[in-house]
């Protein structure tokens, strides 16, 4: 199989671009290197995948040729994209609709051109359902995002599926919920709680810290992105991808304090805008279809991403 990763330079492509070439799996990786957060660490993130099935092309998908690109391509992963649900208001907006509208659309119209026709499995969101009607929520409630970025990556998966219905295009959303695990982001919550509690800094809680998020382990996030590529679905499908468990804010940092070097310092402010006060997946779809289910627990997944905190300080 070779696989062209979009977004590979990122926390979930590169942990992808890790896992496939260690299965044999021949990878081009396309990363324009957005300077959303320090370039250093997405340079590193290439640094560490050495292996000879790995080839890199910087490049921006929205200006590359990306017919050349998919030559020979079984499979593409679509991940790149302007994440984060904070950062999509005001200005910000532009930024998330070239790279997880425009992107997607120029994305979808190459394979659509090509002869061969990849298969295309995209990284859609829990942010997609916002408030959402139901707990656990499935993939057949209506979408309500609450933030611009939600509405970009809903607006991503509608292209995917209207591909699928109108040109016969393979294509398979995955709904991740709340990602964690070694490579983070910066800007995203562990990441951020765990730095602190290894420099003795102050963990910035936003709003009363009651909010539930249902956190996804990244190697499962993997998993499933495998069994996305190798299973055969109906074409437009859109599955849900969570850790299955629902653990408040609150509750991640009693976590955090059980296994962190010193003790806490925690401030709150208010609530971050467009932030859900809950997300719970029902799995069922993904489990019956691709016959997955997560594997890491969150307090083992935790102890893991500190372990790789504590391994960037030194
Ligand atoms: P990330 O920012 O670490 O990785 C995304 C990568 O895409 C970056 O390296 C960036 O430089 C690249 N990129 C952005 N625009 C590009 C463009 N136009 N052309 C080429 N490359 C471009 O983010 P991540 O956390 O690894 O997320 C990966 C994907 O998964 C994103 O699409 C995100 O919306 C989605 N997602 C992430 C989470 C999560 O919890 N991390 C949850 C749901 C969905
Ligand atoms: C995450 C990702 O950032 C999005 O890209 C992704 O699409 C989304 O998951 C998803 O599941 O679809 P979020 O749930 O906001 O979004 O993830 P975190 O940044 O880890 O935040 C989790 C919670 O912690 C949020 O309620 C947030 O407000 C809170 N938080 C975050 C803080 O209290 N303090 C911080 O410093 C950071």
């Amino acid at each position: 199989m070779k696989a062209l990763i979009t977004g590979v330079a990122g926390f979930i492509g590169s942990t992808l671009a890790n896992r496939l070439t260690t299965d044999g799996v021949t990878v081009v990786g396309l990363d324009s290197l957005t300077d959303y957060y320090e370039l250093e660490l997405k340079q590193q993130n290439l640094a560490a995948l050495t292996s000879p099935l790995f080839s890199f092309h910087r490049g921006d998908i929205n200006a590359v040729d990306l017919d050349a690109l998919l030559n020979d391509v079984d499979v593409i992963f679509h991940l790149a994209g302007q994440p984060g649900v904070r950062g999509s208001w005001g200005d910000g907006f532009d930024a998330y609709v070239d790279a997880n509208i425009n992107a997607t659309q120029r994305v979808l119209e190459a394979v659509r051109r090509s002869a061969h026709r990849p298969k295309v499995v995209y990284a859609s969101s829990s942010s997609i359902y916002g408030e959402a009607e139901s707990y656990p929520t499935g993939e057949s409630v209506t979408p309500r995002p609450r933030s611009p970025y939600g509405v970009t990556k809903l607006a991503g998966e509608h292209l995917c599926r209207l591909y699928s219905a109108n040109d016969g295009l393979r294509t398979v959303s995955l709904r991740f919920f709340t990602v964690y695990g070694p490579k983070q982001r910066p800007d995203m919550a562990f990441t951020r709680f765990l730095r602190a509690a290894v420099e003795g800094t102050t963990i910035g809680v936003y709003g009363s810290g009651e909010q539930v998020r249902d956190f996804t382990f990244v190697d499962d996030i993997v998993n499933a992105l495998v069994l996305a590529a190798r299973t055969d679905v109906t074409p437009g499908s859109v599955y849900n991808v969570s850790g299955g468990g629902s653990h408040s804010i609150n509750e991640v940092l009693e976590m955090i304090a059980e296994i962190s070097p010193r003790a806490l310092k925690i401030e709150r402010s208010a609530v971050a805008k467009g932030d859900v006060s809950r997300t719970a997946a029902d799995i069922t779809a993904i489990t019956r279809d691709l016959g997955w289910a997560p594997t890491v627990q969150l307090r083992d997944g935790l102890e893991r991403q500190l372990a790789w905190v504590q391994a960037s300080a030194e």
